[in-house]
């Protein structure tokens, strides 16, 4: 099965309601929104700034345009019908955030009509993310901002020991949701070829804490997904689940992925 997250409007309504479900316990996990707080604060945006975030999910990550950049509006937009119905549940009386379908590789905004853009954890579900980047261009006024964070995910592991099979459930599940693994090695050079100016890179560690509930999530559809797949029976992965629970609340569980954010500059003159 190809990254569901590539395609997500298309897929059936059960599926997306469980990633939904499953992204917003991420955006939720104090680590995760360190993270987000770590690139988003200091960005200078100019007074009344107006905001976009591309692949805005169930919206969480949108707010923090308001809440942590300091923008003073800000629109989410995104494929996922389900995805979008979450957000203006959960942000809908908020008149300075706004949620549509969409594709942000053809957005239909007017050209320099922002003055930032973000996209979080979205460039690694796309195929062909240098489109992306350029519509971000074209949206972005003469100075304006952008900032993009995602896993750099071949770091992502839940090992605890040699041989441990716990660690192939999350191998698995990286090889089967992400669309290109190394998208934030190769970004740099994206940015550049689109005309932006390189502004600050950061690492960011995320390693799961307390229940573990964003890795848990993972690891109970990546052995769901295993069955599907032939490669296990279901009484295995239930097995495997019992054993990601077990370690938690023997505090024995480890979870781990790096992030990476960029944030670059459309220039002044272009
Ligand atoms: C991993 S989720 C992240 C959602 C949100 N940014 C967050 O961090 O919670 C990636 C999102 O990108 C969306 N997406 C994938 N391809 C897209 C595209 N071409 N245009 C806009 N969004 C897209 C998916 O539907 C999904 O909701």
């Amino acid at each position: 099965m190809a990254d569901p997250y590539s395609d997500l409007g298309a897929q059936d309504t059960a599926l997306q309601e469980r990633i939904a479900t499953a992204m917003e316990v991420r955006c939720l996990e104090p680590a995760q929104i360190a993270i987000r707080k770590a690139y988003m604060e200091n960005l200078r945006l100019p007074k009344g700034a107006r905001a976009l975030e591309l692949g805005s999910g169930t919206g969480h990550v949108t707010r923090d345009l308001l809440e942590l950049a300091g923008a003073a509006t800000a629109h989410g937009i995104e494929p996922s019908p389900v995805m979008v119905a979450r957000a203006q549940k959960s942000f809908g009386d908020d008149d300075r955030l706004s949620f549509d379908i969409g594709d942000a590789k053809n957005t239909g905004f007017e050209s320099e009509t922002f003055d930032l853009v973000l996209m979080h954890t979205l460039l690694c579900h796309v195929p062909g993310p240098e489109d992306v980047v350029q519509e971000a261009f074209r949206l972005l006024k003469p100075g304006g901002v952008l900032a993009i964070c995602d896993g750099d995910y071949s770091t992502a592991t839940a090992q605890i020991a040699d041989f441990d099979p716990l660690d192939q459930l999350i191998k698995f599940m990286i090889n089967q949701n992400v669309t290109n693994l190394w998208i934030m090695r190769q970004i740099s050079g994206i940015l550049v070829d689109a005309g932006f100016q390189l502004g600050a890179r950061k690492g960011h560690g995320y390693v799961a804490e307390g229940e573990a509930t964003y890795f848990l999530t993972v690891i109970e559809r990546g052995a769901e997904r295993m069955v599907e797949e032939g490669l296990l029976f279901s009484e295995t992965a239930e097995a495997l689940k019992s054993e990601a629970k077990r370690r938690v609340s023997a505090k024995m569980f480890f979870g781990f992925m790096s992030y990476v954010s960029q944030i670059a500059n459309k220039p002044k003159i272009v």
